[in-house]
Order: C-alpha cells, then sequence, then structure tokens
C-alpha cells in the first residue's frame, strides 16, 4: 500500500538526527508546498459541492443539494453510486492529505522557484477541478447523470489521486521523520518537568531517542484511514439512530482526537456495564481524525449492543465564531501569533512558558465540553469523560444521584491550600476579587455529571461566554478549560464521592491501590498518559487490558502494550 506508514522500529538517535538534517531538504520542501497546494486546489473542487447531511462528510464548508440527492438516489442510480464513491474518494484523499498538511505547516517554507513550480502545478489543478461542465452536470443538475462527463471526471481525479499518493508515498520517510520530531516534542512538552532532570543527568538523547508510542497513534490513525480509502463500499455514512436523542438512555459525551484512547474508554464503560445495551456513547474529533474513529468502530463495533455516535466539531454549526469567544479569540491575528509562532526552534529550549503557547488550550475541542446543552438539546442528562480515564464499575448510579438542582456533579480536589480558587485565578484582578471567594474549593473535569436541564435554567454557557471573553488577554487565568469551567459552574457544582472517580494517575506515583481498585473511574491526568513510554508501570496494565489488542491495525502499529 503505497501511503502505508513505515512501520518503523529503527528509530534511535541516529534516526533523529538524520531527521532533523532532512528538515529543510528539496524533497519535504517540494513535497510539503505541493501538499499544501493540492489541498488548497482539492478543496476548491470540494468546498462547493458540500454535502448537506453531517453524517455525510468531514470537509469543511457549506451545504448543496447534491449529497442529499445522491443519498436518496443511492439505489435507484448506479452512475449516482459511482459519482458518489469517486466523490468520496477524492473527500477521503484530502483526509490522508490534510494530515500531512498538517505537519507540512509546522515547517517554516523560504518561498522559492520550487514554490513558483508547484504554484504553476497549483492553477493547472484548479482549472480541472472547476470547471463548469462537472458543476453543470453532476453536481447541479437534479436529472440523470451524463455518463460520459462522470467518466472524464473520474478520469481527471483518479489522475489527481494518483500523483496525491505518488507524492505521499515519495515523502512519506522525510516526513515520518518529520513527525517523529513532532511527536517527540509533543512528548517532551508534555514530560518538561522529567526533560529539566534529563538534561542536567545527560539523559535527554536517550530520552530523545526512545521509542514512541506517538507515532503508533499516528500510524493507527493512517491504517484507518487507508482501510477507508481501500474500501469505500464497507463505509457509507449510516444514519442517525434513535437512540442518539432518547433522554430515557444513559448518555456519554467523549471529546477526543486520539483513537486508541477512545475506545478503552467506551470498552470499559460497556465492559463493566449491567446493561450496556442502554449506554449511548456521543463521540466529537476533529476534521483530521474523524475518518479513523468512524472507520475504528465500524471494524470494531461497540459490544453488548451499545450505540455509538461520531461527529466532528464542525458538524456543530452553531459553534461559530460570533457565537464562541475562543473561536473568535483565535480568529485574532495577535493571538494567533503569540500562540504558534517560535514552535519550530525554541520549542525544546522554552519549556517553562509551552503549555501557556500550546494552541491545544484553546482548541475547539476542548471548550466543546461548555455547549453541551446546545449539541444535545433533547438530553436531561449527559456523562462528561476525559479520554483519560479508564471506566472500573457500572456506572448507572450517577444518573440517580440527586443533585439538588446543580448542574455540574463532579468530585472536589483541593487539600489544605492547594486546588482552591486563589491557585487559578488573578486575584488581583477586581472582577474576580469581588465575585469569587479565593478559598473556594476546585472540583475536577474527567468526570461530570451534567444535569442540562438545570443547565439550560442557569445559563451557564451565558457565564462561561461573558468571562471567556473578558479574559481575552489572559489577565484573569492562564490557560486550560478547568479555571472557566469553575467560574461557570461555581455555585452550581455538587460534590460527589471521591470514590467516583480518582485522580492524577498520570502523575502521582504513590496512589494507593485499595482506592484505585475501589474507583468507578480513575483518571490518567497529567503528563504520564499510559498509552505513552513514560506511562506509570503501576498503572498501566489499568489501561492497557481494555486495548483491542485484536485489532489487526493495533498489532501492526506496534503499541507494544
Ligand atoms: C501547467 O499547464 C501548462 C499548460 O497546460 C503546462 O505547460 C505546464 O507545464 C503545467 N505546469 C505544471 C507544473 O504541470
Ligand atoms: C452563528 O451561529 C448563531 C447561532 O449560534 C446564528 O444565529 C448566527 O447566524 C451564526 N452566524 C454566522 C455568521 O453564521
Ligand atoms: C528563539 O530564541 C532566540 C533567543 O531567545 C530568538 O532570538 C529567536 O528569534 C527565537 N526563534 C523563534 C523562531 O522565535
Ligand atoms: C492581574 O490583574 C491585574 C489587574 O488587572 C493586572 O494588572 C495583572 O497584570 C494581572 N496579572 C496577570 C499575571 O495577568
Amino acid at each position: 500500500m503505497a501511503v502505508a506508514v513505515r512501520g518503523s522500529r529503527g528509530g534511535g538517535s541516529a534516526g533523529f538526527n538524520a531527521g532533523l538534517r532532512s528538515l529543510f531538504s528539496y524533497r519535504i520542501l517540494v513535497s510539503a508546498m505541493f501538499t499544501l497546494l493540492f489541498l488548497a486546489t482539492l478543496s476548491v473542487l470540494l468546498t462547493t459541492h458540500r454535502p448537506t447531511s453531517p453524517y455525510y462528510s468531514s470537509l469543511p464548508s457549506s451545504g448543496n443539494a447534491y449529497v442529499q440527492r445522491t443519498f436518496l438516489a443511492l439505489n435507484s442510480d448506479p452512475l449516482k453510486t459511482r459519482l458518489d464513491l469517486i466523490y468520496k474518494q477524492a473527500s477521503d484523499h484530502m483526509t490522508l492529505v490534510n494530515a500531512y498538511a498538517a505537519y507540512a505547516r509546522k515547517l517554516k517554507l523560504d518561498i522559492s522557484r520550487q514554490l513558483r513550480m508547484f504554484d504553476d502545478l497549483a492553477k493547472n489543478f484548479s482549472d480541472v477541478t472547476s470547471k463548469p461542465n462537472y458543476k453543470s452536470s453532476l453536481f447541479e443538475s437534479e436529472g440523470a447523470v451524463d455518463e460520459d462527463v462522470l467518466r472524464q471526471f473520474e478520469k481527471e481525479v483518479k489522475e489527481k489521486v494518483k500523483i496525491a499518493r505518488l507524492m505521499v508515498a515519495e515523502s512519506k520517510e522525510s516526513y515520518d521523520n518529520q513527525i517523529k520530531i513532532q511527536k517527540l516534542k509533543d512528548t517532551i512538552f508534555a514530560v518538561n518537568e522529567l526533560l529539566i532532570k534529563a538534561r542536567k543527568n545527560g539523559a535527554f538523547a536517550s530520552l530523545i531517542s526512545a521509542k514512541s508510542i506517538p507515532k503508533s497513534l499516528h500510524c493507527l490513525a493512517m491504517r484507518l484511514v487507508e482501510e477507508r480509502i481501500s474500501h469505500p463500499e464497507k463505509y457509507r455514512e449510516e444514519e442517525p439512530k434513535p437512540e442518539f436523542e432518547d433522554p430515557s438512555l444513559y448518555h456519554y459525551a467523549i471529546f477526543s482526537d486520539n483513537v486508541i484512547a477512545v475506545s478503552v474508554v467506551v470498552r470499559s464503560v460497556v465492559k463493566n456495564a449491567e446493561e450496556p445495551w442502554k449506554h449511548v456513547f456521543h463521540v466529537v474529533t476533529d476534521r483530521m481524525n474523524v475518518a479513523a474513529m468512524k472507520v475504528w468502530f465500524r471494524m470494531r463495533p461497540v459490544e453488548g449492543g451499545a450505540h455509538i455516535e461520531v461527529k466532528t466539531v464542525e458538524d456543530f454549526s452553531f459553534l461559530n465564531s460570533s457565537y464562541v469567544p475562543v473561536l473568535r479569540q483565535l480568529e485574532n491575528l495577535k493571538l494567533q501569533k503569540f500562540y504558534f509562532q517560535n514552535q519550530a526552534e525554541n520549542a525544546t529550549k522554552d519549556t517553562s512558558n509551552i503549555k501557556f503557547r500550546n494552541p491545544k488550550y484553546l482548541s475547539m475541542l476542548n471548550h466543546l465540553r461548555f455547549y453541551l446543552p446546545e449539541m444535545y438539546p433533547k438530553l436531561h442528562k449527559i456523562l462528561f469523560l476525559d479520554d483519560d480515564v479508564v471506566v472500573q464499575k457500572d456506572l448507572t448510579g450517577l444518573w440517580r444521584i440527586d443533585l439538588d438542582g446543580k448542574v455540574n456533579g463532579a468530585v472536589e480536589t483541593c487539600f489544605g491550600s492547594f486546588h482552591r480558587f486563589a491557585q487559578y485565578f488573578n486575584f488581583s484582578h477586581p472582577l474576580i476579587k469581588e465575585r469569587f471567594n479565593p478559598k473556594a474549593c476546585a472540583w475536577a473535569y474527567g468526570m461530570n455529571i451534567f444535569d442540562l436541564d438545570a443547565w439550560r435554567r442557569e445559563k451557564c454557557t451565558e457565564q462561561y461566554h461573558y468571562w471567556q471573553s473578558l479574559n481575552e488577554d489572559r489577565s484573569l487565568w492562564k490557560l486550560g478549560t478547568l479555571p472557566p469551567g469553575l467560574i461557570a459552574f461555581y455555585s452550581t457544582t455538587k460534590s460527589l464521592d471521591k470514590s467516583w472517580h480518582v485522580l492524577g494517575l498520570g502523575y502521582n506515583p504513590s496512589i494507593s491501590m485499595d482506592e484505585i481498585n475501589k474507583a468507578a473511574v480513575i483518571h490518567y491526568n497529567g503528563n504520564m498518559k499510559p498509552w505513552l513510554d513514560i506511562a506509570m508501570n503501576q498503572y498501566k496494565n489499568l489501561w492497557t487490558k481494555y486495548v483491542d489488542n485484536d485489532m489487526e491495525f493495533v498489532q501492526m502499529c506496534n503499541f507494544g502494550l
């Protein structure tokens, strides 16, 4: 398979150095430019013909009648089925190319002769893809599909796809190196305390060269996308099930871009549920991972008759920048610079400040948790789970807890002077000082039972909007979703028994095993995630026992669990 990500085991520091050397090599420059331009031009084709069904595709853009018509006609007109498949093939390749492009964007590329050359090629692409006769006879006509035009369109798409695959295959190796470096950097950010120590001890190189599990995550996502590309007929979109909106069932919200982590959360819930068929999982992921996520759950359906819905952030079209302060803030150029500059060479040096600059802390996927009532308008309650938790008991008791009219059921985390509001907010700021008690106890995200009706009544989202907008200059709090959460549910949080949610498995080596064994949910918050090499051994097995080892791609991608 041409675009398979190399299942390399050859890491080591030699590989890392070679990767650095190739960073700005001709090949990667050329392929990165190509990828970006191909993406841009392909999107000319695709954005004008976006399916209206949110279940259809992950492509960004606005609606169009074409796919809806295709759905209706799917069984009656074989030509339309074919058109549907070609279209899908194009969009799947865009997903794949998008994955590579995301890394290409992180490279600093100089304007050069190569750029002009590929500019030229891009123009040629866009000339083909925006041909008026395709528009009129394939996408905008209500009548039958003209077979000759379709054949021509297919031929041209296939040519583009072929070039795309060639380019991806050719640049694969340099990309792998680049990806490896990026993923290692991510790991390094995650363990910056360790890093500082390691550097002092001269162990820096061995930390860098540690074979990285994040590469396995990348491999897994790529394999899943390839699977869909190879068997488009197996991965048609499915209709939403009535269970997704049935308030009498147990609903979960899991927002993540990590396929294996989500699968562990879901499997652990289902395996411990007394009546798994009454559980409904709402997974939301980003555009880059949605195809992989969908293929995973198609290949490995949830057991016990539980239900799963996979969507992207973009499917919730009410989340636009005029409504959502975080999106508005991301669009703010100054802020964007602050978050995205300084990522390349200073990244490994500047470990103290890196958390504040990580765009993750502003990403929409993280802030989705503030929109649960609007995302699931038919539901009364929902359990919010982080992707770094493992469920060890039947959780239905959470839905029966009387929240006393409160919105958020959560475990509190304060002890002594720790984890109190003073630690999270700037109490020198008059607005904070007059509104909040610095000694108020913080609670944890990761396992929260939300009463959505109470949320709507208490207008918690409005609270969040008000304060998140005020914090554009980050003078109220620095990072993350916990501080705005603490504010949004300030007087509307009900403290739950601690055995519901035991925290710290990602940083605290001395949690008692007794406490862990009694916990309904254990949470690997902290840097040492169970899917990373640096996971703590004593807790790792509690997670790995829910990894689906029979899944061929898990074996293929060397998770080595
Ligand atoms: C673009 O098309 C023109 C004319 O069709 C051709 O001369 C040129 O070589 C093409 N450019 C690239 C980079 O393929
Ligand atoms: C943004 O979404 C809101 C609903 O949340 C809608 O009323 C508004 O028209 C949208 N604005 C744009 C520019 O799409
Ligand atoms: C990296 O840091 C150095 C010194 O602090 C600075 O001069 C340089 O501009 C920084 N590079 C980037 C890309 O920000
Ligand atoms: C805290 O708020 C005060 C008053 O607005 C402000 O002057 C100060 O810069 C803020 N501190 C931080 C760290 O943002």
